[in-house]
């Protein structure tokens, strides 16, 4: 398959992949780096697998930048397997419900014990995240505050990392590899692989170690559940995904191809910034969904004023152009353009065509 037979992928997650990615895996795909069986098919107690899950694990580490007080785990059951893990882990946290998996996130919390919401835009329906300079009151047994770095259904972003004197956790499920970002500030970050950094199926968990290494959790937990079984491991307690690790390793090294993070971070604007630019271009005709300084560069979601009719002639226009996966959640309605960095900017081109097309119409 070549490029121009790929439609523009533009779906919210699992998302585009790059396509050199891709093909380097195709091409290994029968016979792994010569070693005479696919990587699929090979035991991950197998130097293969070993090498290829270190490299993974360092390149993410490289890009990061990040220090030996912290440590990259790979593990499974997505980001909704860290909403339960956290609390099982780190006990009782403060929540900031920046939407759905913000309040997925503090629901599962709650389950395990206590665990408190400390700010919402709920009756805002998700148009912003929390200003810079907000100050949290925080009940004085918390151990953690959690928040969403990126909104992927409501396409709101931090763009600053919040005040506060409690140690930081957050899901960055849809900007993980986005932007430079000092992860020692944090003490557990998680993200699910599928929407910048590979495939569904796994989940980087990056912390710190002494919080992965020391389990002080109720006796119940289950050991699968515990991180220190993990990281004493070397995520290999269990058999990890292990195609998927191997494609989140030639996606790390793919972004530090494009520069590493600052290298996506610049990308990730300038297309952003062309689209954006586009709906604000056009207010008559589009009507973006996010606060303006709460504005995702990852996930773009934006309504049309001309309604569902507008909406479906839209939809059909970017279906003959090869646009797909634009249709929006439904709790926001309206469209949803996710630029994840895999997302070339012939594609970005391709659909501000098509939207200023659609507004001259
Ligand atoms: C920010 C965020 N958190 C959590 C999830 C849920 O992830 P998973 O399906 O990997 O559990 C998603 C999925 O879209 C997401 O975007």
């Amino acid at each position: 398959m070549t490029t121009h037979t790929r439609y523009h992928n533009f779906s919210a997650g699992p998302g585009a992949l790059p396509l050199s990615v891709l093909e380097e895996a195709q091409r290994n795909f029968l016979n792994h780096e010569g070693k005479g069986a696919g990587l699929m098919e090979m035991s991950h107690r197998t130097k293969p697998f070993e090498s290829v899950l270190y490299a993974a694990r360092d390149t993410l580490a490289e890009l990061y930048g990040l220090p030996d007080t912290h440590e990259v785990l790979f593990l499974q059951g997505g980001a909704h397997l860290q909403f339960a893990m956290v609390p099982l882990n780190l006990g009782a946290g403060a929540y900031v419900d920046t939407g759905v998996w913000a309040s997925r996130a503090y629901e599962e919390a709650a389950r395990v014990g206590p665990a408190w919401k400390i700010w919402t835009d709920k009756a805002n329906n998700y148009r912003g995240v929390p200003a810079f300079g907000t100050s949290f009151d925080v009940p004085a047994d918390a151990k953690y505050l959690h928040y969403t770095t990126n909104n992927t259904i409501y396409g709101t972003q931090w763009h600053h990392v919040p005040e506060t004197t409690l140690p930081l956790v957050s899901d960055m499920s849809s900007d993980f590899l986005s932007r430079p970002l000092d992860l020692g500030r944090f003490a557990l970050v998680y993200a699910g692989a599928q929407k910048n950094a590979g495939p569904s199926g796994v989940t980087i968990v990056i912390g710190r170690k002494d919080l992965l290494r020391t389990f002080t959790g109720a006796a119940t937990v289950p050991l699968i559940m515990r991180y220190p079984i993990h990281a004493e491991n070397d995520s290999m307690y269990n058999t990890p995904n292990t195609f998927g690790v191997y494609m989140v390793g030639l996606v790390a090294k793919w972004v530090k191809a494009q520069g590493g993070l600052a290298g996506m971070a610049a990308q990730a604007e300038e297309k952003a910034g062309r689209i954006y630019g586009v709906l604000d271009a056009h207010p008559d005709v589009f009507e973006p969904h996010a606060a303006p300084e709460s504005r995702s560069r990852m996930n773009l979601t934006f309504r049309l004023k001309g309604g569902a009719d507008a909406e479906k002639t839209l939809l059909a226009a970017a279906d003959a152009a090869g646009i797909v996966g634009l249709k929006g959640h439904r709790s926001v309605g309206g469209l949803r353009a996710s630029l994840y960095n895999a997302v070339p900017r012939e594609s970005v081109e391709a659909l501000a065509r098509l939207l200023e097309d659609f507004a001259k119409r």
